[in-house]
């Protein structure tokens, strides 16, 4: 039995990921094609780009949060850290391995503040609210202090193109074996140059449809 697969979380996970599949945005809808392109890639209009998106849930696949779910569990992971809550459906996943591993803490981050308050609901009718810290406000300031002093994995899921400057920020508390998840990383080619280069300190492979799944090493 896990937490991931029982009730409260499993049926929950199941309405949620329903939800998000439902839920449209007219400000996305208007944005072109080639415009959306470019604001996705952005290291400076993100938090513009992401405001209007602020109704959609963006949420990791299915896959994608067993998986995360597996590796946080597997390693016997008791810190986390993850860039980008949006209504929490990540986050339920890694809360699930914290509490299936004994307790632990996970730190995650979200700058708008509606999203933030749906993921705190959301984690609090998975009963897992008490493991997770969510930190409201940009990331690149508020990961940028008060880290564990290692951590065990690191989910990149917020704007793409910040991946490089976030890992930067808690590339030292990784510690030997700690896994950075990164979804949708081929947005950003300068993150994957830089975990795939030799010499980085880092194993890495692309991992199903959207995944970058990179192993800290010693
Ligand atoms: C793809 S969604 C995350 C989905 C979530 N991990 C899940 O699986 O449910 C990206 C989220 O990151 C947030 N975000 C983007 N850039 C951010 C930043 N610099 N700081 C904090 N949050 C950010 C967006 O508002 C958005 O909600």
């Amino acid at each position: 039995m896990t937490t991931l697969t029982t009730t409260p979380l499993a049926p929950l996970l199941d309405r949620l990921f329903e939800e998000a599949a439902a839920a449209t945005s007219p400000a996305v809808a208007e944005l072109s094609a080639e415009e959306r392109s470019r604001l996705i890639r952005s290291k400076t209009e993100y938090l513009d780009f992401y405001g209007r998106l602020k109704d959609l849930w963006l949420p990791v696949s299915r896959e994608t949060g067993m998986l995360l779910y597996m590796l946080a569990r597997g390693s016997g992971a008791r810190t986390i850290v993850e860039f980008g809550t949006s209504f929490g459906i990540s986050t339920l996943h890694l809360a699930a391995a914290l509490r299936d591993n004994g307790g632990g803490r996970l730190i995650t981050s979200e700058f708008e503040p509606s999203k933030v308050a749906r993921a705190r609901s959301n984690l609090t009718a998975g009963g897992l609210i008490d493991m997770v810290e969510i930190r409201e406000g940009d990331a690149l300031q508020t990961l940028s202090v008060d880290l564990p002093e290692t951590v065990d994995l690191l989910l990149l899921d917020g704007a793409k193109a910040l991946y490089p400057e976030i890992l930067s920020l808690v590339e030292s508390r990784l510690r030997p074996g700690a896994f950075v998840v990164a979804d949708n990383a081929d947005l950003c080619p300068e993150y994957l140059e830089r975990v795939r280069s030799t010499g980085s300190g880092y194993m890495s492979t692309p991992f199903g449809e959207d995944v970058e799944l990179s192993m800290r090493l010693g």
